[in-house]
């Protein structure tokens, strides 16, 4: 069975801990968009580990992990990555692969990255990784990619045309110094060196997997309100989060793709700027903040904090054709009085079931709220939903009703054993 795992809020909703769980099942892990802008935990044996371009299920032995040609790959982050791995005992020169096809990300990228966001109209707050600007080069049809930086004539070629460009960029519009091409050519072809091992033909790999019988597991990063298209654009990512970049990142086509789920946090984050419909007044955003531990796992930025948003989740349920639901944090409500869930948005006299395009429109919008009274006491320890207390098992069941879809997995908790499986996938 080949499975697809997404976000389907605005991203962190626990999709590392996931993949980690579903990797039991599973063989060959990819990841198909985003880059180092991602960061997903997985807790194991009381250590925290975070993936940032590396398919989060790598901690278990004998997995192999691809970052997809829809990846922009950052040398200098996946070498960091790759170390830290391997100095947890992983034989990363087996278990790492990397298209071919994935694109660079280079110094200026990150550089423009944070000029546009000083010189922008309205900031979009991104991680300042240089995604944006690298997904901007290729659909621009003028980046770099693996491929072309493991081959030293067309790598010296490209670079070199690059750079000019970019420098006159720099110059002219932002009054910025000039990079070094020698500089860049030195160092990325040193770089070069180390990943070239690592390298394949994504797509045949992926391809000869599964002739051979293998499981793939598709990992998403961001979130589905994060992605370029089915986002709350312009305060999106540059790639496709959602389910169908799981095929273009990787060159596995839809109809090898047997089963899509859809993460949620048990109520609603979002990092950066940009409509949060149900976003909590001070004092909660601080409680649930604190309980949550809402920080970036890639800038450390504090997460804003909302409840749950179930126009949001039927819309990702929609988009990516999720059959079923993960939820996390669940334990993060214990202490909650009372719980809201926003079941629709009311705009005027009207009420609206599907989330708009136009963030007008969603700015009038105020959300209607369902409460639920809380339960009280710890989740943490439960191993079975018969095990949740009745009014845990009451919101999760309306959760289920209101998005659509069943729920397949719990957690509540960071560590692996943490979580237990609902029926099938
Ligand atoms: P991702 O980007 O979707 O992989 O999520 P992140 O790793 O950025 O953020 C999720 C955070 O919640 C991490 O710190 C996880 O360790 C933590 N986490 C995941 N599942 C649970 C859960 O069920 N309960 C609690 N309390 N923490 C969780
Ligand atoms: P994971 O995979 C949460 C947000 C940024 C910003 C917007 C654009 O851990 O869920 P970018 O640097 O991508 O151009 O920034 O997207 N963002 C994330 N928010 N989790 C992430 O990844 C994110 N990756 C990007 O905060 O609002
Ligand atoms: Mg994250």
């Amino acid at each position: 069975m080949n499975i697809v795992v997404v976000g389907a809020q605005w991203g962190d909703e626990g999709k590392g801990k996931v993949i980690d769980v579903l990797t039991e099942e599973a063989d060959i892990l990819v990841r198909f968009q985003g880059g180092h802008n991602a960061g997903h935990t997985v807790v194991v044996d009381g250590e925290e580990f975070i993936f940032h371009l590396i398919p989060s299920g790598l901690l278990h032995r004998g997995k192999v992990g691809l970052i997809g040609n829809g990846v922009v790959v950052d040398p200098e982050a996946l070498l960091e990555e790759l170390g830290r791995l391997r100095a947890r005992g992983i034989d990363v020169e087996r278990a790492v692969k990397i298209s071919d096809q994935a694109h660079v990300i280079f110094p200026y990228h990150q550089r423009l990255d944070a000029l546009e966001e000083a010189t922008r109209a309205g900031r979009l707050g991104t991680t300042g990784r240089g995604i944006g600007p690298c997904y901007v080069d290729k659909a621009a049809r003028s980046g770099i990619r693996i491929a072309d930086l493991c081959n030293p004539e067309v790598f010296a070629k490209t670079l070199r045309r690059t750079v000019q460009e970019k420098n006159r960029l720099l110059q002219a519009l932002y009054h910025e110094p000039p990079m070094s091409y020698e500089e860049l050519l030195a160092r990325y072809t040193a770089y070069a060196k180390r990943i070239a091992p690592h390298v394949v033909h994504g797509a045949r790999f992926l391809r000869e997997a599964m002739a051979q019988g293998k499981r793939l597991l598709f990992e998403g990063a961001q979130g589905t309100m994060l992605d370029l298209d089915h986002g709350t654009y312009p305060y999106v990512t540059s790639s496709s989060a959602t389910s169908g970049g799981a095929c273009t990142g990787s060159g596995v086509p839809p109809t090898a793709i047997d089963r899509i789920i859809g993460v949620v946090k048990a109520y609603t984050t979002r990092v950066g700027e940009g409509p949060l419909p149900t976003e909590f007044a001070p004092q909660l955003m601080e409680e649930i903040r604190r309980r949550g531990k809402e920080f970036g796992a890639t800038t450390g930025r504090p997460r804003r904090c909302g409840w749950f948003d179930a126009v949001v989740a039927r819309h990702a349920v929609e988009v990516n054709g999720c059959q079923s639901i993960a939820v996390t944090k669940l334990d993060v409500l214990d202490a909650m009085e009372t719980i809201q869930i926003c079941a629709a948005y009311r705009d005027g006299a009207r009420t609206l079931d599907a989330f708009p395009a136009d963030l007008g429109v969603l700015s009038r919008c105020t959300p209607v709220y369902e409460s639920a009274p809380g339960w009280g006491s710890d989740t943490s320890e439960a191993g079975c939903f018969d095990e949740l207390p009745a009014a845990a098992q009451r919101y999760l069941k309306r959760l289920e009703a209101l998005i659509g879809v069943p729920i397949c997995l719990i957690s509540t908790g960071s560590k692996r054993e943490q979580a237990f499986k609902m029926g099938s996938w």
